[in-house]
C-alpha cells in the first residue's frame, strides 16, 4: 500500500508492505536519503505522527528511528527530535587514513570495525568520571608519554590480555597506529636507518608513511604460515615491520618457528620488529596468539590500537618500544608538535579501570563471530569452489576465487550494485599488484551495519557469479 507522510514539508511517499512495514519503512527512509528527498540534517515528523499519517503503530515507527539512527542514517537530537545526518552514514567509514566510503556505499574493506554498537552510555560515564576526578596535574601540560593514569591501566590490561612485558614507564600513548609509526620511523631514520622491511600485503597508507620519512620500503613475502621472515636473511633493513598475530589482510598467525627465527633475527643481527598488534585480541580459535613483543622487549616494538575494540573515534593508540628508543620516540614527538589530548586518555583509563574494554572486546567477538558464521554458511551455499581462508581471528578473512576469477572485476562487479571490497592483489604495493597468485578477495566483515549486513553477503555472491561467469567459469 502507498502512503504519503508530510516530512519537512515535503510529502514523502512510501510504500509500505501490509505484513512487514517496519522493514519497508526502513528501507524506504534509507533510499529517500541516498538519493536525496531527505537531505542531510532534515527533522522528522515525531513517531506519533508519521505513525498517524502512515496508519501502523507509534512503536513501529520507533523501532525503524532507533535502527536507522544506530546504522547512522539518523540522529536522534536531545530534545530536538529525530534528524536525518549530516554525513550519512559516518559508521561505515574507513579508519586507516584511506578515503572514506561514499554514503552511497556498503563497506566491506578489511580492517574496519563495527561502531554501530559503541558502549555510548558507558563511554559517557567514563568521560565523566575522567573530567570529575582529574587533578590539577591531569589538568595541566601533561607527560608526552602519555598520562600517568592512562599508561597504569594500558600497561596492566596489555600484560594481562597480551602477555606483553611492560612497567607503565615504558609505554607511549598515541594519536593513533600511524602516528606512533612515524615517529618510530623517524627515530631510527635518526638514528641512520635507511631500509625498512615490510609485508608484501598491507596498507597502502601504512607504507606511505613510512616512506613519508625518507625511509625505503623491502617487501617480505607472505604465505600461509605469515610472513616469510627467512626472506630477510642477508638483506640491509634497520626494522620490520609484521602482524603476528594476524596477518593484514591474509589471515594467518606467523608460525610458532618463524616468530623463533625472527626474534633470533633481530637480536643476532641488532635489528628491531615492528609488532603491529592491530586485532590480537579477536580470535575465535582456542589458540592464544601472545604477543611476539615478549620474547624478545629489547628488540621488538609493541604497537596497539583503540580503534578496534573500542571504535577508531576515540583516537587512541600506544606503543611499547625498547627502553633506549623511548627517548628518542619522545623526541620525534616533540618535533612533531603534538600529543594525544590527558582528558581523553584519563577516559580510556577510567573505562579499561572499570572493566568496559574487556567487556567491549568480548562482545564485539561474539558478534563479529556470528558475523563470520554466517558469511561461511554462505559461501558454503552459494559459492561452491570458493573458500574462506584466514577467518580465525580479527574482523576481516579472504575469499578465494576460483582460478581464472579476476579480483578487480569481482570489486568492479561490486561498486556497479554499491559494495566497496577489495581485491588482495589491490593490498600488494603497485610493483607487485601483477605478480602471480591466487584470486581472492578481501571480506571485512565488521564494516557493514547490522542492517547492511545481509545485503552486503548478497551482493558479494552476486558480484563474484557475474564475475565468474565473465571468465567463462559459470
Ligand atoms: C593492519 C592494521 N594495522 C593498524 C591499524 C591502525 O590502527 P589505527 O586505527 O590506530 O590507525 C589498522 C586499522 O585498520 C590495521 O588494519
Amino acid at each position: 500500500m502507498t502512503a504519503v507522510s508530510a516530512v519537512a514539508g515535503l510529502d514523502l511517499h512510501v510504500e509500505l508492505s501490509p505484513t512487514r512495514p517496519a522493514r519497508s519503512l526502513e528501507a524506504a527512509l534509507r533510499e529517500a536519503v541516498v538519493d536525496g528527498r531527505l537531505p542531510p540534517d532534515t527533522r522528522l515528523p515525531a513517531a506519533r505522527t508519521l505513525a498517524t499519517d502512515l496508519g501502523i503503530s507509534r512503536n513501529t515507527v520507533a523501532a525503524v528511528y532507533a535502527q536507522l539512527t544506530a546504522e547512522g542514517w539518523l540522529e536522534a537530537r536531545v530534545g530536538a527530535g529525530t534528524w536525518v545526518a549530516g554525513q550519512v552514514p559516518a559508521a561505515a567509514a574507513a579508519s586507516t587514513g584511506r578515503t572514506h566510503a561514499s554514503h552511497r556505499l556498503i563497506d566491506m574493506r578489511g580492517g574496519i570495525p563495527d561502531v554501530t554498537g559503541f558502549p555510548r552510555r558507558e563511554w559517557t560515564a567514563a568521560v565523566r568520571s575522567a573530567v570529575l576526578d582529574a587533578s590539577a596535574t591531569d589538568l595541566g601540560y601533561p607527560d608526552p608519554a602519555g598520562t600517568a593514569r592512562a599508561r597504569v591501566a594500558l600497561a596492566g590490561y596489555l600484560a594481562r590480555a597480551r602477555g606483553v612485558a611492560v612497567q607503565p614507564e615504558g609505554l607511549v600513548v598515541g594519536q593513533g597506529f600511524g602516528e606512533l609509526l612515524v615517529l618510530v620511523c623517524r627515530a631510527i631514520r635518526a638514528r641512520g636507518a635507511t631500509r625498512v622491511a615490510v609485508e608484501e600485503y598491507g596498507h597502502d597508507y601504512h607504507r606511505r608513511l613510512i616512506a613519508s620519512t625518507g625511509l625505503d620500503i623491502v617487501p617480505i613475502p607472505v604465505d600461509d604460515e605469515g610472513a616469510v621472515v627467512t626472506a630477510l636473511d642477508g638483506v640491509d633493513v634497520a626494522a620490520a615491520l609484521l602482524t603476528p598475530a594476524h596477518q593484514f589482510p591474509v589471515g594467518v598467525p606467523l608460525s610458532a618457528e618463524r616468530r623463533r627465527w625472527l626474534v633470533a633475527w633481530a637480536q643476532r643481527t641488532d635489528r628491531l620488529v615492528l609488532e603491529d598488534d592491530y586485532d590480537g585480541e579477536f580470535r575465535y580459535d582456542r589458540r592464544t596468539i601472545g604477543a611476539l613483543q615478549a620474547l624478545a622487549p629489547r628488540r621488538v616494538v609493541y604497537l596497539g590500537t583503540a580503534s578496534k575494540a573500542v571504535a577508531p573515534s576515540v583516537g587512541l593508540a600506544w606503543a611499547v618500544p625498547p627502553a633506549d628508543l623511548l627517548p628518542d620516540l619522545l623526541d620525534q614527538r616533540e618535533l612533531a608538535g603534538g600529543r594525544p589530548a590527558a582528558l581523553q586518555q584519563l577516559a580510556l583509563a577510567a573505562f579499561i579501570d572499570g572493566h568496559e574494554y574487556d567487556r567491549s572486546v568480548r562482545r564485539l567477538r561474539a558478534h563479529y563471530r556470528s558475523r563470520r558464521a554466517r558469511l561461511e554458511e554462505v559461501v558454503a551455499d552459494e559459492l561452491p569452489g570458493c573458500a574462506l581462508t584466514g577467518e580465525a581471528a580479527g574482523l576481516q578473512c579472504l575469499l578465494r576465487l576460483r582460478p581464472g576469477t579476476d579480483e578487480g572485476r569481482v570489486a568492479a562487479e561490486a561498486l556497479r550494485r554499491g559494495l566497496l571490497i577489495e581485491g588482495l592483489r589491490a593490498l600488494r604495493p603497485p610493483d607487485l599488484h601483477d605478480a602471480p597468485g591466487v584470486p581472492a578477495m578481501v571480506i571485512g566483515y565488521g564494516g557493514p551495519t547490522p542492517g547492511q549486513y545481509e545485503t552486503a553477503l548478497s551482493l558479494v555472491v552476486e558480484s563474484v557469479r557475474a564475475a565468474a561467469r565473465e571468465a567463462g567459469l559459470a
